[in-house]
């Protein structure tokens, strides 16, 4: 099992793929092969999310593109284990664990610490009754994080995704979408997630705010050499980060490719068509 990484990773030379704290760029972070969700026995099965193969590196982006229904949350559900009454095959590497077969305890313990979502709609998954700086505390405790490396941790965090530490008093009604928005992200840095799930996460935000969360996931990845995979139905959105494309449709990759080249001459009709539909890239 890999280490966790640490505050002081790069003194710890049992911290495989980890130079000055970071994940090395050219370590994967998360691989896929032959994934196929399905629902339903007998002769009513149905195919939900299908990807044959996808490498996310440390340091990366990848984008999920496809129009609603497609089978991108299942996809991001898969990665994290949550797959209840579905029949999940293939497997999903994270590290050294196969996600599709672990035991839920270790799911547990992945979760978060390891792989993170950010959802469309953050305030929703906050608990309602608990101040923010008692849910990043909890947090942080699950995963045996206590004492003096919680504030600091939590200080980090909120410097990282520029939140003021006066909002750790408040309840998740008493912030903005945006300002929740960043504060889940500032929970997958507290932990030090490898690999962070964002779906669809501007979707619910205003314009306004939509292009300063992109950045700060952008500048995340770069800066912790954090592996993204973002999910999105808005082709326009991930072209600004994304290093890798792969489109999906009814449950099926249809195009998968480096971002330049997909952007540039999709090989699929339907991605022609999902650029047509960008007034900039459309052109
Ligand atoms: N737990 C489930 N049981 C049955 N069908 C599901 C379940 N979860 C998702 N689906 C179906 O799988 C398809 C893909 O859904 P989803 O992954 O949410 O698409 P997207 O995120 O691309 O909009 C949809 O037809 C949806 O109704
Ligand atoms: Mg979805």
């Amino acid at each position: 099992m890999r280490p966790h990484r640490d505050s002081d990773g790069d003194e710890d030379s049992g911290t495989a793929g980890i130079v000055s704290g970071r994940p090395r760029p050219d370590r994967s972070a998360l691989t896929v092969t032959d994934l196929q969700v399905r629902v339903g026995d007998g002769d009513d099965v149905r195919l939900l999310a299908s990807l044959p193969h996808l490498d996310v590196r440390a340091g990366a982006c990848v984008a999920i593109v496809g129009e609603s229904g497609s089978g991108k949350s299942t996809t991001l559900h898969a990665m994290l284990g949550l797959t209840d009454g579905l029949r999940v095959s293939g497997r999903i590497m994270l590290g050294d664990t196969d996600v599709v077969s672990a035991p839920e305890k270790t799911l547990n313990t992945l979760r978060g610490a390891r792989i993170a979502l950010i959802s469309q709609s953050p305030q929703s998954s906050l608990n309602p009754t608990m101040r923010l700086g008692t849910l990043i505390r909890r947090v942080l405790a699950r995963h045996g994080i206590r004492g003096t490396e919680v504030r600091q941790r939590t200080d980090d965090a909120l410097r990282d995704v520029m939140l003021d530490p006066d909002l750790l008093r408040r309840y998740p009604h008493q912030i903005s979408g945006g300002q929740a928005q960043r504060f889940a992200i500032a929970m997958a840095v507290a932990l030090r997630a490898d690999v962070v799930l964002a779906d669809e996460p501007t979707s619910a935000l205003d314009v306004t705010v939509q292009a300063a969360v992109l950045q700060l996931l952008d500048r995340l990845r770069a800066e912790h050499g954090i592996a993204l995979v973002l999910v999105s139905h808005d082709l326009a959105v991930v072209s600004r980060i994304a290093d890798h494309i792969v489109v999906m449709r009814h449950g099926h990759v249809v195009e998968s490719g480096p971002a330049t080249d997909v952007l540039a001459a999709p090989s699929a009709d339907y991605t022609g068509e999902l650029l047509a539909a960008v007034p900039t890239l459309g052109e």
